[in-house]
């Protein structure tokens, strides 16, 4: 089917109010500086919920505000699809949580689990189901309680993850308008370099994971950088070849924001100057699923991103998985 299909016709983000601050670690009991995190990744503070907080309340809040943009009430959704590495609970899906939350009563609803890449396969699920015929208005939304799934005694991980949500409302494309190229890839030989060993249904949750702590996120931590590397470097290779288009065309870049550096190496290999990369890493930590989203939003609404801009997703995350999209606004 002929491309663009569909278009992000508005763009929502919540971020918690809490802000955690670099420096509070010490406070915590982590061995670690500011000076350290801000040298290794970029950043300076990320939010972090509150226990009344969940990936429901801040995804509606995100998925009202995308829909207020793109004038579509939840009673015209066809579609939700949630991309998530810290759902709400295990059983059901966190996406018809929010399709209750919402009331988008004729919508179907269910999750995407591809860690940080899920909002991007998120996009792409839900331009194949439109394009196929099964939708006509989706929402897609990326959201992460990460805080609940990190070990706040590991400053390996502790100080890279933070909380939000972001949306976005996808309809038929018009006036040239939309997603002109995708891309998705993963690889499942490398799922031991970021994950969870415990609190799935391989190793239940139990006293023998609770004392040894297995059900929070582990990390190769230097692994999962050269592969992060690589991976979104290739994911931005395959879009723009896609579309037809080099670097050079691309007004802005939207990078997964994990790590300042594994974004400067990305957007080098895609010869893309940093003025012309979006980044918040600084300001949110690496908030996977939510990650994308999030920074379009932020650059949609300081004007970084306007009418005819032609912009570049890429992210990369556990599994391995790794996306792109181009898409035109
Ligand atoms: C995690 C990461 C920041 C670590 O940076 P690095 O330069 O690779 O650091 P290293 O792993 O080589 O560790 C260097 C030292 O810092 C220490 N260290 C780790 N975390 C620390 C922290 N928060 N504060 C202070 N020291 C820390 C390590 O213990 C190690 O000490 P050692 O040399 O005595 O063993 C980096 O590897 C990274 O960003 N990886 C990708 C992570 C990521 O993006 N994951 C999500 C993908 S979607």
């Amino acid at each position: 089917m002929k491309r663009p299909f569909a278009y992000l016709a508005g763009v929502g983000r919540c971020a918690p109010e809490r802000i955690l601050h670099n420096s509070e670690f010490a406070a915590l009991g982590l061995e670690t500086s500011d000076e350290w995190i801000v040298q290794r990744t970029g950043i300076r503070e990320r939010h972090i919920a509150g226990p009344s907080e969940t990936n429901t309340s801040m995804s509606a809040a995100a998925s009202r505000v995308a829909m207020e943009r793109a004038g579509v009430h939840a009673g015209e959704l066809d579609l939700i699809v949630l991309g998530t590495a810290s759902p709400d609970h295990l059983l059901p899906s966190t996406a018809v949580e929010i399709q209750a939350e919402l009331g988008a009563s004729r919508a179907a609803a269910f999750d995407i689990s591809a860690a940080c890449s899920s909002w991007l396969y998120g996009l792409i699920v839900a331009e194949g189901l439109m394009m196929s015929g099964n939708a006509e208005t989706a929402l897609v939304v990326g959201t992460e309680k990460l805080s609940a799934i990190v070990d706040w005694r590991d400053r390996s991980t502790a100080v890279l993850f933070g909380d939000g949500s972001g949306a976005a409302v996808l309809k038929r494309s018009k006036h040239g308008k939309g997603i002109l190229s995708t891309y998705f890839r993963s690889d499942g030989n490398l799922a031991q370099l970021l994950h969870r060993r415990a609190g799935g249904a391989a190793q239940p949750f139990d006293a023998a994971a609770l004392a040894d702590r297995s059900f929070y996120i582990e990390m190769e931590g230097r692994e999962v950088f050269k592969h992060a590397v690589r991976s979104m470097a290739d994911a931005c290779d395959r879009a723009l070849d896609g579309a037809k288009l080099t670097g050079a065309d691309i007004d802005l870049l939207i990078p997964h924001q994990a790590n300042i550096r594994i974004i400067e190496a990305t957007a080098k290999h895609a010869g893309i100057p940093m003025e012309k990369v979006f980044v918040n890493v600084d300001r949110y930590g690496n908030t996977s699923s939510a990650s994308v989203p999030m920074a379009l939003e932020e650059a949609m609404a300081s004007g970084r991103v306007t009418d005819g801009s032609t912009v570049l997703l890429v992210a990369f995350g556990a599994g391995f998985t790794w996306a792109s999209l181009v898409v035109r606004f």
